[in-house]
């Protein structure tokens, strides 16, 4: 099959969050499964910057922009997946982020930026660039990329398209009169195209033009069909049921696995588990905390924003640190909670230990050298760090919402009994709940034997992406075949 999948981010070229991890991985274990696929990506200053030598293969013309823009081809480093970039200066070449400027305001022109990138997607798949080679298939990711399947949609003959949603609180919303600088296809505007309450939707564009939508786990593709997480658009994805599927997300276990994890001062395996000792007194060590081996050293990861439930942490942490425990934070993002965890840091610092900041080596030493992971999120469409916290035996405490409640099988009664447990999950977002689900972590962390058990089961549990590209693909089939317009 040829597919173009086609994102705003992708690991280690650019990344924000996980939309960065699955853009390299899934593509890299659908290459492998030996299909035709292709990455398409802005070519922003840090790739350039990143990426080795590129050809210029296509110029292509996009309105509202001073230059042509043109197509680069390269290889994803690692796996060896093909890459196209689409280059152009005026909207990619700039010091900042992919979304936003240095200070971390969102740039002004995102709406042409991301508009142009969707044209020449278009012009891709429909081989309009020149590359003899037509896609079957457009897998499409985030309101970054809604348009492609809406501009699609007028194509005489076209490639079917899926969307993925990895968030739905991310939607790409502008004032109405965008819809006329960006000189869309008149029709596109009404109700049930891109309107959205009087403003332009990008993500619209994707979940309602797509042949195929899919989110990232079947509990959340089940709660974006409610008020509370479908912000607005729950009708339409109700709407769309019979093709909305939930496919969770798969682990890179090159990238994340204990055994031979490059990033981590010890390796170790569910057998030989001393190197995990050894992880978090360099751990430890590395944040200024004492080095304590009996104290349950507990970590977080990611970005600190209201969705992840950072703001109960930073509540709960007074009660918290009175018990023996010491916490590592690291992450980045709301001004305001960075404030309150370094002061809390500050105040704490024989237990606490907070990082802000992106630091991918970090990361994976926290993974390691942590007893216990926190993902208190209000909502999660998949998440990725509870499943390496799997791996990492790493025994996770979640809210039970969105992928946290596919991943994570809390060690109730039945459960430890049946050696299935592997995390604890707690179902309220608030601060007592947070602390009494930490309070029976906490209680089973002294009792070694079951604890090394759960950590046991955990590191055994197989979330790689093989099982998930297979599911993609038969989505992939289903959509080219009963899509009348499909090319080739
Ligand atoms: P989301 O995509 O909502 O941010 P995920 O759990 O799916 O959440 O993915 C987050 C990814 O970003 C993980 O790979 C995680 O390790 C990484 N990450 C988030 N914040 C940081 C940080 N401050 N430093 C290093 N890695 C981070
Ligand atoms: C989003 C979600 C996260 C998910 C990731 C990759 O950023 O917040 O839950 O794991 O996308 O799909």
């Amino acid at each position: 099959m040829k597919i173009l999948f086609a994102t705003s981010e992708v690991h280690p070229l650019v990344k924000t969050g996980g939309l960065g991890d699955v853009s390299a991985s899934l593509p890299a274990a659908l290459h492998r499964l030996g299909h035709d696929v292709k990455l398409v990506l802005p070519a922003y200053r840090r790739v350039l910057d990143r990426v080795g030598s590129v050809k210029i293969v296509a110029r292509i013309g996009l309105p509202g922009i001073p230059e042509p823009g043109r197509i680069m081809a390269t290889q994803m480093p690692g796996s060896g997946v093909p890459l196209w970039l689409v280059d152009a200066p005026s909207l990619y070449d700039r010091a900042g982020g992919p979304y936003t400027d240095p200070a971390g305001h969102d740039w002004p022109d995102n709406a042409l930026r991301f508009a142009s990138f969707a044209r020449a997607v278009v012009e891709l798949a429909t081989d309009r660039a020149n590359q003899d080679w037509k896609a079957d298939v457009v897998h499409c990711n985030d309101w970054q990329t809604g348009l492609v399947s809406a501009l699609l949609s007028r194509e005489s003959s076209h490639p079917a398209t899926v969307f993925t949603i990895h968030n739905m609180a991310y939607q790409g919303v502008f004032p109405p009169e965008t819809f006329d600088a960006l000189h869309l296809p008149k029709d596109l505007w009404s109700p049930e195209g891109l309107e959205f309450y009087g403003d332009l939707s990008f993500i619209k564009g994707g979940i309602a033009y797509a042949d195929r939508i899919t989110t990232v786990s079947p509990t959340y593709a089940k709660e974006i069909q409610q008020p509370e997480f479908g912000y607005g658009l729950e009708g339409l994805l109700s709407h769309r049921a019979e093709h909305l599927t939930g496919i969770l997300n798969g682990v890179d276990y090159q990238t994340w696995d204990p055994a031979h994890d490059p990033l981590i001062p010890h390796h170790y395996t569910p057998e030989a588990l001393e190197g995990k000792s050894a992880n978090k007194r360099a751990l430890q060590q590395r944040l200024g905390l004492p080095e304590r081996p009996e104290v349950p050293l507990l970590g977080v990861i990611g970005r600190l924003v209201d969705q992840k439930g950072i703001d109960l942490i930073v509540d709960a942490l007074p009660e918290l640190l009175k018990r023996e425990v010491q916490v590592i934070v690291l992450g980045t993002g709301d001004k305001k909670l960075e404030t309150l965890l370094q002061a809390a840091a500050d105040r704490h610092g024989e237990q606490l230990g907070v990082h802000i900041g992106y630091d991918e080596t970090l990361a994976h030493w926290v993974e390691a050298g942590t007893d216990i992971f926190l993902m208190p999120s209000r909502f999660e469409p998949c998440g990725l760090n509870q499943i390496y916290s799997l791996r990492y035996g790493t025994l996770p405490v979640v809210r039970g919402t969105g992928g946290l409640a596919d991943t994570v099988i809390d060690a109730n009664q039945e459960n430890l009994q049946q050696k299935s447990a592997t995390g604890f999950v707690f179902q309220q977002a608030t601060t007592d709940a947070l602390v009494s689900a930490l309070g029976r972590a906490l209680q089973l962390f002294r009792d070694r034997t079951s604890w090394e058990q759960m950590m046991r089961t955990a590191m055994a549990e197989d979330l790689s992406w093989e099982r998930s590209a297979a599911r993609y693909i038969a989505l992939y089939e289903a959509a080219a075949t009963k899509n009348p317009n499909q090319a080739s």
